[in-house]
């Protein structure tokens, strides 16, 4: 007999002090599933992550995260009522279809040298400068600045962008009334300047991904709200979980000079497995959460239909199954799975990997090409929270 959802403990108490990884480690110690405040039952593994990712059995939520904050209308909740992420079955495959081929990895290998440029740029000038905020002069503008580029948008327009893509993006998770006031307040900025893009774009088409993507949208049956919802997300989706990855992987890189020393002797080696290393140590991406569609047993518990289960990306992806002694950061390490978890599964695996992908090679290469001696000038950068998006602290660097 399988047990029930009384069997299940509870999230154990927070001790002061305890990191995120300490925190969830000591959860899954309970055993292999827990509940947290709200019901959401949590599993720990990479082969829980798996199982709740599989969508013959679960979906993803739609607004009822909105819900659940309280929110019922406003410039953030038109944008997840038509955005992608938050969408299944056909509607879901509708807005993602016309997107998939613009970020192949094939696709986006083109654009590296245009990445490795914008990265360059934004780091060359700050040689020498002495001590920097990296994440709000480097690792913030960077990702937003790319997609900026990507969606079509001047390159005169792409700073002020960003600010807006980072103040909108807090809307997405938990927040006070006050950001969410300021998060409705950028969303609704990005919104119209996606749709001056457009209108810009249908009056004279240019041979890039806009023109292309309206091409491909064109009579098919997603709605003016929806194509606008599929590009902000393209935007929101983009920038927050590559500006947290590159501060943490680059924090934990100058934490153990010895790696950074393999990058900066042979970049074109080192960048990929470090990339790769610093998905996993400490992910921008807490947890995912879904709902189930039909009764399942897992770990020997039966989970009714229309839980909200979620498994936490923070042990699944320190899961000693997987990964030989799973708290160290090393680069050297060779057990990464062929598909990287932290990218997610099924019908949702990020849309963006490529791009993110090469976004943080190029940026490690930049950085061990033009700032070998960079070090840290304060504590390293923190990540904090499980749920959704996690946030991230500044990290001073003496360049
Ligand atoms: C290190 C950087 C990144 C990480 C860790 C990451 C992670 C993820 C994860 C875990 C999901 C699945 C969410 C779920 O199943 O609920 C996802 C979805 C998505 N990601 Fe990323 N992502 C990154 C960068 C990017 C970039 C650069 C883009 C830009 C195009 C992007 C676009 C998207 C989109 C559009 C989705 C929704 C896909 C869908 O619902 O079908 N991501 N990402």
């Amino acid at each position: 007999m399988p047990g029930t959802l009384r069997d299940i403990p509870d999230f154990p108490a927070y001790v002061e002090g305890q990191t995120d990884h300490e925190y969830m480690a000591a959860a899954w110690a309970q055993g292999p599933l827990a509940r947290n405040r709200l019901g959401i039952i949590s599993g720990f593994s990479l082969a829980n992550m798996d199982m709740i990712n599989d969508d013959r059995w679960t979906r993803q939520l739609e607004l009822e995260g909105m819900f659940i904050s309280g929110v019922r209308d406003g410039p953030m909740f038109e944008f997840q009522r038509n955005a992608l992420l938050f969408s299944n079955g056909q509607v879901h495959r509708n807005r993602r279809g016309p997107l998939v081929r613009s970020f192949a990895t094939r696709v986006i290998a083109e654009m590296r040298p245009a990445i490795a440029a914008r990265i360059t740029s934004l780091i060359a000038p700050l040689r020498g400068a002495g001590s920097v905020d990296f994440v709000e002069h480097i690792a913030g503008p960077y990702p937003a600045q790319v997609i900026a580029a990507l969606i079509g948008a001047p390159e005169a327009d792409t700073s002020a962008f960003a600010r807006h893509v980072y103040s909108a993006i807090r809307g997405l998770s938990h927040c006070s009334d006050e950001v969410r006031a300021e998060s409705d307040m950028d969303m609704a900025e990005l919104d119209s300047y996606v749709a001056g893009l457009i209108e810009q774009r249908r009056a004279s088409p240019e041979a890039d991904f806009l023109s292309t993507y309206l091409g491909r949208v064109a009579d098919g049956p997603l709605s003016e709200d929806e194509i606008r919802a599929q590009l902000a997300a393209l935007v929101l989706a983009g920038s927050d979980t590559t500006r947290g990855a590159l501060a943490s992987t680059v924090s934990q890189l100058l934490l153990h000079p010895e790696q950074w020393a393999l990058l900066v002797q042979d970049p074109e080696r080192w960048a990929t497995p470090a990339v790769l290393e610093g998905l996993r140590y400490d992910p921008m991406i807490g947890s995912l959460p879904r709902i189930t569609l039909e009764p399942r047993e897992i770990e020997g518990i039966l989970i009714p239909k229309g839980s909200f289960v979620a498994v936490s990306m923070l042990t699944a992806l320190r899961d000693p199954d997987v990964y030989a002694d799973p708290d160290s950061f090393d680069i050297t390490r060779s057990d990464h799975p062929r598909l990287h978890p932290v990218f997610g599964g099924g019908p949702h695996r990020c849309l963006g990997e490529a791009l993110a992908r090469v976004e943080l090679e190029e940026a490690l290469k930049a950085l061990a090409r033009l700032v070998p001696d960079m070090r840290l000038d304060g504590p390293p950068v923190t990540l904090r929270g499980y749920g959704a998006v996690r946030s991230l602290s500044d990290m001073r660097v003496l360049l």
